[in-house]
């Protein structure tokens, strides 16, 4: 079985959402972190990358990454969660006391055993730093057991940029490399400027003692892909997360369906070299075999 996929023997909130309190919330315009915890008082047990399915009573079940660290508090887990419909819109409203159903953790993470030994190159585009960011303070919290900790970061604008307390701690931390960088800067900006990609054209790696980590939006892909290829980084060494909408989020409904693969069951972490032969995978974002 893959390090971090699910324990399929796994009964309790398997297919019944198990119940589980909203203890803080942290709410800005564009976001909300929810810090819960299972009312069994069961640790979630999740790895960096795993989701759970998250039930608002009333509204509906949505995918969302777990994005705390499983070395701290373990009987509490956090999920940073944008109101773009229906039930994200729901959990947005969600203060402390409330309840909410969960399942899971579910899915295949970061293959952070495979990689112990390793640079590890993160890249994260949006709200795409919410399973990173569980994967950045994991490595942190075992610093001795990797190489560099390199962070790229992109958002839109200042203000769309999560996890600000965290990455001021990365910063300050001597063995991490933290590249922030936004698509259009304001008044309040006096850091990078331009997309993900720039920053990595800049990283001198080691191709061959390099994993990189990724996730964002699919067009981002495309040019990760292409910069990270042309850092001779073998594609056995570089992992996406994929979207796609989920419904049982365990592999029995086929609503995630990508090729031959469940993204729920299968991923959704995927090596880029499993996906190259999945045209649907990357149809959208692979690089041209004749750019150079
Ligand atoms: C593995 C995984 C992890 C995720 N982690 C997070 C997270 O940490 N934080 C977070 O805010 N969101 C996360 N999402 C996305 C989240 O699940 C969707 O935004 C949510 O399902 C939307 O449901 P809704 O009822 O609020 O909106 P809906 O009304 O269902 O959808 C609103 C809009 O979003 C689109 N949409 C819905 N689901 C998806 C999807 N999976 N991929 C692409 N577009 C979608 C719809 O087509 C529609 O345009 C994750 C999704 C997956 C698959
Ligand atoms: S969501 Fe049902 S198989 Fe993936």
């Amino acid at each position: 079985m893959p390090e971090t996929a699910m324990n399929a023997g796994q009964v309790s909130g398997f297919y019944m959402p198990e119940l589980a309190k909203v203890y803080r919330t942290c709410r800005k315009e564009t976001d909300i972190i929810i810090e819960a915890g299972m009312h069994s008082g069961r640790p979630l047990g999740h790895m960096p990358g795993q989701f759970v399915q998250v039930s608002v009573f009333g509204y509906g079940e949505v995918p969302i990454s777990i994005c705390s660290s499983p070395t701290r508090t373990p009987d509490r887990f956090e999920l940073c969660v944008r109101p773009v419909g229906g039930v994200t819109k729901a959990l947005y409203n969600k203060n402390s006391e409330d309840w909410i159903g969960i399942r899971g953790p579910f899915g295949r993470g970061f293959p952070v055993d495979l990689t112990k030994g390793k640079d590890i190159l993160v890249v994260a585009g949006g709200i795409g730093i919410a399973p990173l960011r569980s994967l950045i303070n994991y490595i942190m919290d075992k610093r001795e057991e990797y190489g560099r900790l390199i962070i790229v970061y992109g958002a839109k604008t200042p203000d769309l940029i999560l996890f600000t307390s965290d990455i001021e701690q990365w910063e300050n931390q001597p063995d991490a490399e933290v590249y922030l960088t936004v698509d259009e800067a304001d008044n309040s900006w006096n850091g990078r400027t331009g997309v993900v990609t720039l920053p990595i054209r800049e990283i001198e790696i080691d191709p061959a003692r390099t994993a990189a980590m990724v996730v964002g939006p699919p067009v981002m892909y495309r040019f990760v892909a292409m910069e990270l290829l042309k850092k001779d980084m073998d594609p056995d060494n570089i992992f996406f997360s994929l979207e796609r909408h989920f419904k049982c989020g365990i592999g029995k409904c086929g609503h995630c369906q990508l090729n031959d693969l469940y993204v729920c069951h299968d991923g959704p972490t995927f090596r880029y070299s499993d996906l190259l032969a999945r045209t649907e995978a990357i149809e959208a974002w692979a690089p041209e075999k004749d750019q150079d």
